[in-house]
């Protein structure tokens, strides 16, 4: 019985390579045939199209670059980064630029390093153009064109896209792209990094008379003794708001939501400490305000007051901008009539309004969307629900829904992590990237998802120097984890993979997994709602690590790949679904994780667990002892002293094990046979045995 399910299962995974075979040599060929070629219509193909010379574009293009891939950047302006030319508009980056760590490991310090794009060179950083902590926004572009010149990346600048179809051959769908001198570029596949331009507006009645965030004035003389109302209450307009608040006589801001403070919801897109000073002024009562309402439902209309003059005795040229809600106005369905009558004013209603005083201008802060009117209807992705359709909707290895060989990277595809993880930004889109670009590498040139194989027994210590340093999995929390497949006596490790195409991961990856089952590693933050600057903010007793409420490794254990279902149905706020076993590791002030009580030694008894085996590392004393007496001596034995490996207890090495007080008293010089002779005293109370991820350092 058990081995005709067998067999059915080798040939149908043999027809499934089979086919995957057929497609990558199909492709192949294909690519080898068109590549970057101009045919007689002027027509240029490309294996690789990247959309935007921005740094989700130029991150791409180098991993493109460095695969020796066929592609060209294509970009609408003369430059790369162009947004950045223009905004933020008050001209101080947001992200953060913290070049003082304390620590020389690269890896570690693009946890802090929140500009610069992943590349092989080791100081092709951000730090070269800026050494400010918030950095001008001239520095960007400054930065991007560097990463080209030294990258030597393929870019044609002046190239501005305006329309993209699909055209589906009988083997193959390919995106014709064409620029505003109709030449046309044919590409097998399409990466859409353009980014988000298009101002957020919100329709109202008079919503014609609000100045928007793309266009406003930014000396702030222009803003002298004006109440000003700014619609939005994310970092532009608290941006905006900063800027004035010297210089305008009140500060008003209106949104339907109550701020979120990133440095509460975790999210760096929520409102950053750097831009809330109008917080203070607002709970010190200095005259500035934050109201919610929905925007859909307010009225601003212009009333000329009759012979008012401004002090300097000219005729004032425009009329004050009053704000009412549409339930007072009497013509609600003509737009254009801005005119009110008082009894139209909410102070008429309610005399003790909040917002019952004109002001001198309205300006709409309200973000950014997705240009969709650059797809024809045969390339186009759908919007997603969950940015509330700014966005384009991905699968789960960003590739547009409808729209197979489209892949949208970059602040544009920041729906699957939107409000939750750092995708929407550069210093997580970077990596977010990489693993795009590792499941074209799989999917278009058959090569397997970057992977170490490891010895079981050294599972532990790399899980330890992943967590203390890995940047990837720590800027894009949840989002990205290490897949562990475990093999028996050796794992594969798989770093980086995207967790929500978890189902999906023998296909994209082309790692299969094992009885043995598998484990991934992922950073995450607490779920509760806390005082986040109050007491018993943070855990320290590892024994309730689950209730840690900062960042903090969580390892998943399960038998087999979960399904899209079991994906579909996780836990809420989870970002894999119930595993089979789990294990949080304590947060940890410092971040490092490398405390030998309590992260080492509770996560080696969770994978000894897992993989039902001793990890345990021991002298070779020990090991000779063990062998002697049990059928299946520990794995640390087996892989080391039986295959004639290892160290020997020398006296040298133990007198400084003696040296370092690391042995128990009474022991010391004699020692003991078996795994206590190099039993730590400050173990003893946790009833621990020697801890193979113990930092001895000689
Ligand atoms: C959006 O795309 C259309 C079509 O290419 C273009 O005309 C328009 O300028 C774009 N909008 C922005 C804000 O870039």
């Amino acid at each position: 019985m058990s081995r005709f399910r067998m067999e059915d299962g080798w040939k149908l995974s043999y027809i499934v390579m089979e086919r995957n075979l057929l497609c990558f040599i199909l492709f192949t060929l294909f690519s080898f045939v068109i590549t970057s070629f101009i045919d007689h219509n002027g027509t240029h193909h490309y294996t690789y199209c990247v959309l935007g010379a921005g740094p989700a574009g130029l991150q791409m293009a180098h991993f493109l670059s460095k695969a020796g891939r066929d592609y060209i950047v294509l970009e609408r302006n003369s430059g790369p980064g162009s947004f950045f030319n223009k905004y933020p508009r008050h001209r101080k980056l947001i992200s953060i630029n913290k070049i003082h760590t304390g620590r020389r490991n690269r890896e570690f310090n693009l946890r802090h390093d929140w500009n610069s794009l992943l590349s092989d060179k080791p100081d092709l950083l951000f730090r070269r153009v800026s050494a400010e902590f918030y950095p001008p926004a001239d520095a960007f572009p400054l930065y991007l064109s560097m990463f080209v010149k030294e990258l030597d990346l393929r870019v044609r600048y002046g190239v501005d896209i305006g329309r993209i179809r699909s055209v589906q051959s009988a083997s193959r769908r390919s995106y014709i792209l064409t620029d505003q001198h109709a030449s046309e570029y044919t590409c097998s596949v399409l990466l859409v990094a353009t980014g988000l331009w298009v101002p957020q507006k919100v329709q109202f009645i008079g919503s014609d008379l609000v100045e928007g965030y793309e266009s406003i004035s930014t000396n702030p003389e222009d803003y002298r003794d004006q109440a000003v109302l700014i619609l939005g209450k994310g970092n532009s307009a608290f941006e905006t708001a900063q800027s004035i608040l010297g210089s305008a006589s009140l500060v008003h801001m209106l949104s339907s939501s109550p701020v979120r403070l990133a440095w509460q919801t975790h999210y760096v897109g929520d409102l950053r400490a750097v831009n809330n000073e109008l917080i203070d002024t607002y709970q010190l009562k200095s005259l500035s305000g934050l109201v919610e309402a929905p925007l859909e439902k307010i009225v601003i209309a212009e009333r000329k007051e009759q012979g008012r003059r401004r002090p300097d005795g000219k005729k004032e040229g425009r009329g004050k901008l009053y704000l009412t809600l549409k339930k007072y106005t009497l013509n609600k369905n003509d737009p254009s009539s801005g005119d009110v009558t008082r009894e139209e004013l909410p102070g008429y209603h309610i005399d003790n309004f909040p917002m019952r005083k004109p002001y001198d201008r309205v300006i709409r802060c309200l973000g950014f969307r997705f240009n969709f009117s650059i797809f024809d209807r045969s390339a186009c992705p759908p919007r997603s629900e969950n940015a509330k359709g700014r966005l384009p909707e991905v699968t789960a290895w960003y590739e547009g829904r409808n729209s197979p060989g489209l892949f949208v990277l970059g602040t544009a595809a920041h729906s699957r992590d939107y409000r939750a993880s750092a995708g929407g930004f550069i210093h997580g889109f970077r990596y977010t990237a990489r693993a795009v670009h590792r499941v074209l590498e799989h999917r278009y040139h058959g090569n397997r998802w970057l992977s170490t194989r490891l010895p079981t027994t050294q599972l532990l210590s790399w899980i330890l120097r992943r967590v203390g340093e890995a940047s990837g999995p720590y800027q894009m929390f949840e989002l990205l984890g290490d897949v562990i497949l475990l093999r028996g006596s050796h794992c594969e490790y798989v770093e980086e993979f995207l967790v929500q195409a978890l189902p999906h991961f023998t296909s994209l990856s082309g790692h299969e997994v094992s009885s043995h089952g598998l484990i991934v590693v992922v950073m995450q933050y607490g779920k509760k709602k806390i005082d986040y600057l109050g007491r018993g903010r943070a855990e320290t007793d590892w024994t309730r690590a689950w209730q840690s409420n900062f960042l903090h490794p969580v390892l998943y254990y399960y038998k087999t790949l979960p399904t899209e279902e079991e994906m579909k149905r996780r836990p809420q706020g989870w970002p894999l679904p119930r595993p089979e076993a789990i294990h949080h590791m304590v947060e940890d002030f410092l971040t490092e994780w490398d405390g030998p009580m309590s992260h080492v030694q509770p996560l080696r008894r969770f994978l000894e667990h897992c993989i039902q085996t001793d990890l345990r590392a021991f002298y070779a004393e020990s090991c000779f002892h063990a062998a002697l007496t049990h059928r299946k001596p520990p794995l640390f034995c087996q892989q080391g002293y039986l295959n004639q490996q290892g160290v020997p207890r020398n006296n040298q090495l133990w007198e400084r094990v003696h040296n370092a007080g690391l042995t128990p008293a009474e022991q010391g010089a004699t020692g003991t046979t078996g795994a206590n002779s190099a039993f730590p005293h400050y173990l003893a109370p946790a009833g621990a045995a020697v801890s193979s991820g113990l930092k001895l350092d000689f």
